[in-house]
């Protein structure tokens, strides 16, 4: 792709471009639902590659595919190991051509990218401090290729936030891997100060440079949000979430209740009551997180019995909520997976075949399941220290979301009973961690069937039935001889 004002231009002849507001070429009234390039705006440690990557996972998981570009990860691949902040000068014309380079390709395959069909927000993650850069974005992402463009501009003053920030860039970003705490930290500050020297803050409302929404986040939205010609669904949805703060430290715990009667018997939905050993998890459960003493506990339970059983001796405000409810599965529910064959085995065949699509009849599929979550996993990431216990399919669905799993992926995610998860913000990403608590329970998991046709013997339908299921199945079929 040729890219608009691709000629090497120096910093200050770029600035002089932008200042007198560029020559964009004049387009028609804008489609509703083109593409949209979202470009982040700000200094360095300001949160905006936190807040991309948060926005990207979020657009994902509500069905707008999206991607980050950031610009920093170009500049590496033009540089054996990042030297020291001197790359960073306005003056520094080789270094300074490096960095408008890496701007451009991360700029340009953002671009490719939102051409494919399908494709729906590429967030350009980088400073963008100059207006000519912003100019250039709106040149060629709107003028050229008739995409949506919209910039967020990431300010932060808050000390306590700005040290955080630091460390983590110092933690984190590859250009300090390899150097001294001491050494990166001096290196960073004066990065900051060359940023600062070259840093064109957008001005809103009339003064605003460019015709495209921008909004300027306060630190990290605590210090609130000034949003300036928002229109657009997708830019009503952006400005909503990057409008509630989200913490930069956070914990999330997560658990199944505890094995229930209907868990034992191989049953699938129902509100059954805890097992015996169901009910031991519970106590097993509130010692352990009572022992954590988390500040701020607070949990969070589906509206059915076992659930709301497996949280009533931890100490601490509980909320029920139906959107953690386990999937419906509608006509089916209270059944067996073998009655399930035997009643219904095109469904069953079905559901083998397309498990994130596949609905019950009168009842739920994943998917229906990953779109009622959405108002709780949007609190859920602006809390810390909360405690989930739901069910098996939910938790799927709300781990897919934080851990960003392929979403044809999610139906199958491991989620045992009798076990603790808790999740990290680490950097940009969460990571898992799991605690097996000692009391005994079945497997409830039943992996992919490799035959999925609709004619296949019951035998391979439930091939992949739990061992503990199958005699459970003797159990009914022996009892059922019986009767
Ligand atoms: O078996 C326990 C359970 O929570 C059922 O109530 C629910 O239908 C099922 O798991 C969901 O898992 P899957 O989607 O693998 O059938």
């Amino acid at each position: 792709m040729e890219l608009a004002g691709a000629v090497e231009n120096e910093p200050n002849a770029q600035m002089m471009k932008g200042a007198q507001g560029g020559a964009a070429p004049k387009r028609g009234p804008l489609k509703q639902f083109s593409p949209l390039l979202v470009a982040m705006v700000g200094l360095p440690g300001r949160g905006k590659s936190l807040l991309a990557k948060r926005l990207c996972r979020y657009l994902n998981y509500t069905g707008d595919n999206s991607k980050v570009y950031d610009i920093s990860e170009y500049r590496r691949k033009h540089m054996k190991q990042y030297a020291t902040h001197e790359m960073f000068r306005a003056d520094n014309l080789p270094a300074w051509r490096i960095r408008q380079q890496s701007f451009r390709e991360a700029l340009e395959e953002a671009c490719d990218w939102l051409a494919t069909r399908g494709h729906q927000v590429a967030v350009l993650d980088g400073p963008n401090v100059s207006r000519a850069q912003r100019q250039e974005i709106y040149d060629l992402a709107y003028s050229q290729l008739g995409f949506r463009v919209m910039f967020i501009e990431c300010v932060c003053e808050d000390p306590v936030l700005l040290e955080r920030n630091f460390k983590e860039i110092l933690q984190y970003s590859a250009d300090y891997r390899d150097m001294a705490t001491e050494q990166a930290l001096k290196d960073l500050t004066l990065k900051m100060a060359h940023y600062k020297a070259q840093y064109e803050s957008p001005t809103l409302g009339s003064l605003w440079e460019l015709p495209c929404p921008m909004v300027k986040l306060l630190d990290g939205g605590e210090g609130g949000v000034i949003a300036h010609g928002v229109t657009g669904v997708r830019e009503g949805k952006i400005l909503a979430y990057i409008s509630t703060p989200k913490p930069y430290q956070q914990t999330l715990y997560f658990s199944r209740h505890g094995e229930s009667e209907f868990n034992v018997i191989g049953r699938i939905g129902g509100d059954a009551p805890l097992s015996p050993r169901g009910r031991m998890y519970s106590k097993s459960l509130a010692r352990h997180v009572q022992d954590l003493k988390l500040p701020s506990l607070q949990i969070w339970t589906s509206t059915l019995q076992r659930t709301k059983a497996t949280s009533a001796l931890i100490n601490a405000p509980q909320q029920h909520l139906p959107e953690l409810d386990e999937i419906w599965s509608g006509d089916c529910e209270n059944l067996s997976y073998e009655e399930l064959q035997d009643r219904f085995p095109r469904e069953l065949a079905l559901r083998d075949r397309e498990k994130l699509k596949y609905r019950y009849p009168q009842g739920e599929s994943y998917i229906d399941v990953m779109q009622r979550l959405v108002p709780v996993l949007t609190q859920l990431e602006c809390e810390t220290n909360v405690l989930t216990i739901s069910h098996q399919a939910v938790l799927r669905c709300v781990l897919g979301y934080f851990l960003e799993t392929d979403p044809e992926e999610i139906p199958y995610i491991h989620v045992p009973l009798h076990t603790i998860i808790k999740i990290t913000l680490q950097g940009y990403n969460y990571n898992m961690e799991t605690v097996k608590m000692p009391v005994d329970c079945v497997d409830t998991t039943r992996a992919k069937p490799v035959n999925c046709s609709e004619n296949r013997t019951a035998e391979d339908a439930l091939l992949t039935l739990p061992a503990h299921f199958e005699s459970v199945a003797c159990l009914n079929n022996t009892l059922a001889s019986c009767t």
